[in-house]
């Protein structure tokens, strides 16, 4: 790439949804600290997920990317990291038995910490505070001292993310994930019908299995069915802190943001000028960029000439959330406008951000079939362009939530209240994850046969 960047020039752009830390010595402090910490991905990691992608981009594969819309400090556990990975493995074999294809498995998780607000300020009984920006900057705590941000969080961050990855590094390689467990994978709170039609598939895949070992293949000697990839994603948000941990590969002498292998850039921070695209124009990892209502098709072309300027198959994924009803009108001018530029790009579905609303009770929620609406409407656009569906990026938990509505679990807007843990937005469950896996896959279904 020939381009004049360096992993500080964000710092003369303008910069959005980044706090103001009231003490420069002790940020300078951690990021100083951060900055000789290992990073927590490498450059080989970072290039065999962009090869994996490129095949996306061809119809090769089909990328799944989900889990919390934000990491939490309180709410880490290894039981809540081997639910997430768990609930992302049993959608894979889903997807992956519907597409006949490879299934790029990325988490939001070990880093998804930093969160863009609509609001700076947040109002609670009359009281007015600044807005809880996520556990690396501040604290979800409604008082004055808690939401002054405070760069000691970077490193809680970092440490739970590398111990994070350390166990998703351990259940992806150390025999969790061999695909002969697909039964064992099974949820306990999956819902009858959804952990029926599971068990159907995992019996089928079983019985080939089985038959693989009556005509002398060994499933233990096949390395592909005992291990699998899984790589981890986050908003570049904090640029202070993507900074820090952005190391030059010894390989290749490119720079790798070392926070994760996948990072993306929020619908209000991709402005073509500002410092969050100028950050991410310059590291080597795959980038999403997340396109809203508001993105325009000729904002569009200059990102991508910005963000891709060799048009590097893989390197970038868009990530589109319009809401429900809205893919028809927005979603085709952003697809002429790629067209146009020739552009090699993934595309994805996120059905949770144009679909938020308050329930009547107050709480922040989705409903599962404007969701699932979304996903139909995304996969119909893009039978009638030609174009490739390529993703599906969705906010979700492995456990028994209740914060997003319907589905076969039918959480009503009554029982949002029993079990409603998300510190931002509202998370699919584990059983309404499973049955948006099986809806997707029959839309790829449709796809497969018409084409
Ligand atoms: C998110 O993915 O959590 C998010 C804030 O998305 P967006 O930038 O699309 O609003
Ligand atoms: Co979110």
């Amino acid at each position: 790439m020939t381009k004049l960047w360096n992993k500080s020039g964000w710092r003369e752009r303008p910069q959005i949804q980044m706090p103001e830390y009231p003490n420069q010595d002790k940020l300078n402090s951690v990021t100083r600290h951060l900055s000789q910490c290992p990073p927590l991905v490498f450059g080989g990691e970072v290039r065999s997920l962009r090869e994996q992608l490129a095949e996306v981009c061809e119809g090769k594969r089909f990328l799944l990317q989900g889990g919390d819309c934000a990491e939490s400090f309180q709410e880490y556990s290894a039981d809540s990291i081997r639910d997430t990975f768990r609930i992302i493995l049993q959608m894979a074999v889903v997807l992956t038995y519907a597409t006949k294809s490879p299934i790029v498995k990325i988490g939001r998780i070990a880093g998804q910490f930093a969160k863009p607000r609509s609001s700076a300020f947040e109002k609670n009984n009359g009281i007015e505070l600044p807005s809880y920006r996520g556990d690396i900057i501040n604290d979800i705590a409604f008082n004055q001292e808690a939401r002054v941000p405070n760069p000691d969080r970077m490193i809680q961050a970092y440490s739970q993310s590398a111990a994070t990855l350390n166990l998703l590094r351990a259940f992806s390689q150390g025999g969790f994930a061999d695909i002969k467990r697909v039964h064992a994978w099974t949820l306990e709170f999956t819902e009858k019908e959804e952990s029926d039609r599971y068990h159907y598939l995992a019996g089928r895949i079983t019985d080939a299995l089985e038959f693989m070992e009556a005509a002398g293949v060994s499933a233990n000697k096949i390395e592909a069915l005992k291990r699998v990839d899984f790589f981890v994603s986050h908003e570049a948000l904090l640029l202070e802190y993507e900074e820090a941990l952005s190391r030059v590969d010894s390989i290749t002498g490119s720079v790798i943001a070392g926070s994760g292998h996948f990072v993306w850039i929020g619908d209000r921070t991709r402005q073509p000028d500002g410092a969050h695209v100028e950050f991410c124009r310059g590291i080597e990892n795959p980038v999403g960029i997340k396109c809203g209502p508001s993105m325009e098709p000729d904002e569009l072309k200059v990102l991508l000439q910005k963000l891709n300027p060799d048009n590097i198959p893989g390197r970038i994924t868009l990530i589109v959330r319009f809401g429900k009803g809205r893919v028809f009108e927005y979603l085709p001018k952003l697809i002429t406008a790629v067209k146009e530029e020739g552009a090699k790009v993934i595309w994805s579905c996120d059905p949770m951000h144009g679909n938020t609303e308050k329930a009547s009770n107050g709480y922040k929620t989705r409903r599962f079939e404007n969701i699932l609406a979304e996903v139909k409407q995304f996969f119909a656009v893009h039978r009638e362009e030609g174009t490739i569906p390529g993703g599906v990026h969705f906010e979700m938990t492995g456990t028994d939530v209740t914060e997003c509505t319907g589905g076969l679990s039918a959480v009503s807007d009554d029982t949002l209240g029993d079990r409603y843990h998300t510190v931002c937005d509202p998370r699919l469950n584990s059983s309404q994850s499973l049955e948006l896996a099986f809806e997707v896959s029959e839309e790829i279904a449709i796809r497969a046969a018409q084409t």
